[in-house]
């Protein structure tokens, strides 16, 4: 793979482009930012002399954006695949000692060299469908010196790959083994010593916790929200995945970025993130690999105006998937999005999802060159093809990346 700095420049003007209302559109990139955008017979003087790039009829997106990702970890769990098609339940593959936990003694095991060679390879995948944009959680050291070698991967990978890279806190995932029986121990380590001792480091972006039965409880919850609030980091949270825990609400209650899963939200918890204008991610993937039956409340979602994001959560026990169309797909399929809602949630209501709403998510002046042509009629065709990858060419911080 060529390195990103070797990549040629996207400055220039771009032609030939349809956008997904099906107008004709031109953009001008200089000094890897947009200059401008609109019709092609509205090309300002000071553009229309730059170097040409002729899109040739493309449909042009802005970069895609995946808002919640486990990407670095190490092994595979593949064998909890067979044990769930054999009929076993995710909380009964935890409970028997697989779940999140295997994924944390293959990740301490793992060096962080190999760790970024492995999320690298899976990451090429995303780019190559024209991610520009991805979070980064920890969650699978669970012990300070882990913790931190997740984080300083994704940091290396934004670095390697020419990516933005927003990487989130989820030392509150699972409680590791050392700790069976003392999870007020183990929050109270997570609050005190590791996300003080990661965000000194700068290597945090925003703070999660997976609030569940068979992770952490409601009030641990809130006690990680106020270690991040004394600290002024952003909060998201796994909330109302396999129950109603309430989750949502606290979150909004602490303006929180997203939450992400939700199929068991309840009305409450739907008012409550509309009023805090806290944004839904939808994650199909994972509900299509636990063969989940409980649809994530999208009707309601709507009504309240809630802005709704799609994404992989890519990991390795309850969502392997590393196409962003195919859970754009699946969130029409599945969940019943409109097409254009889950192409809005794949690019600005993702960007919004991780507080980069000023810059990503959406091709307009001032912004960071990050743009998708695809080989495309129809916008509908984003959401309708699964499998392939129509992309013709992908423009990453002012690069040409793929294309
Ligand atoms: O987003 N829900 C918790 N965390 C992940 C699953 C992680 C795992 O099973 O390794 C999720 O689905
Ligand atoms: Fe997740």
């Amino acid at each position: 793979m060529p390195s990103f700095d070797t990549l040629p420049s996207a400055d220039g003007l771009w032609t030939g482009l349809t956008r997904l209302d099906g107008q004709p559109c031109a953009i001008a990139v200089q000094d890897g930012r947009i200059a401008w955008t609109g019709a092609p017979d509205a090309v300002p003087t000071e553009c229309a002399d730059l170097p040409g790039h002729a899109g040739q009829g493309a449909l042009v997106t802005p970069g895609l954006v995946d808002c919640h990702t486990h990407l670095v970890y190490g092994g595979q769990r593949a064998n909890e695949f067979a044990m769930r098609l054999a009929g076993a339940s995710y909380e009964e593959v935890a409970k028997a000692g697989g779940g999140i936990v295997s994924s944390v003694r293959a990740t301490r095991a793992a060096s962080e060299d190999e760790l970024f060679a492995s999320a690298s390879a899976r990451l090429r995948s995303l780019l190559a469908e024209g991610v520009c944009a991805i979070e980064i959680k920890s969650g699978y050291g669970l012990a300070l010196a882990h913790e931190r070698k997740q984080l300083r991967v994704a940091r290396r990978l934004a670095a390697a790959h020419g990516v933005t890279v927003r990487t989130t806190f989820l030392g509150a995932h699972a409680l590791p083994p050392e700790f069976e029986g003392r999870s007020q121990d183990y929050t109270d380590l997570v609050c005190r010593e590791m996300l003080p001792a990661l965000h000194a480091e700068g290597l945090v972006d925003a703070v999660d916790v997976f609030c569940e039965r068979i992770a952490f409880s409601l009030a641990e919850t809130e006690q990680v929200f106020q270690a991040a609030q004394a600290l002024s980091i952003p909060v998201k949270l796994h909330a109302e995945q396999l129950s109603d825990m309430g989750g949502a609400a606290l979150a909004a209650r602490y303006g929180a970025l997203s939450c992400d899963h939700i199929e068991h939200l309840s009305p409450e918890g739907v008012a409550a993130m509309a009023a805090a204008g806290t944004v839904a991610v939808l994650l199909p993937g994972a509900y299509y690999t636990l063969r989940d039956t409980q649809l994530p409340p999208i009707a309601a979602l709507r009504a309240a105006g809630v802005p709704m994001a799609v994404s992989t959560d890519h990991n390795p026990g309850t969502s392997p998937a590393l196409s962003l169309l195919l859970m754009a797909n699946m969130a029409c399929t599945l969940f019943r999005l409109t097409v254009p809602e889950a192409i809005a949630g794949i690019t600005v209501h993702a960007a919004h999802a991780l507080g980069l709403q000023d810059s990503h998510g959406a091709i307009a002046a001032g912004r960071p060159a990050n743009f998708v042509l695809w080989d495309l009629q129809d916008a509908a065709e984003l959401a309708y093809w699964f499998g392939q990858r129509p992309v013709r060419a992908v423009v990453r911080q002012g690069r040409i990346a793929e294309g």
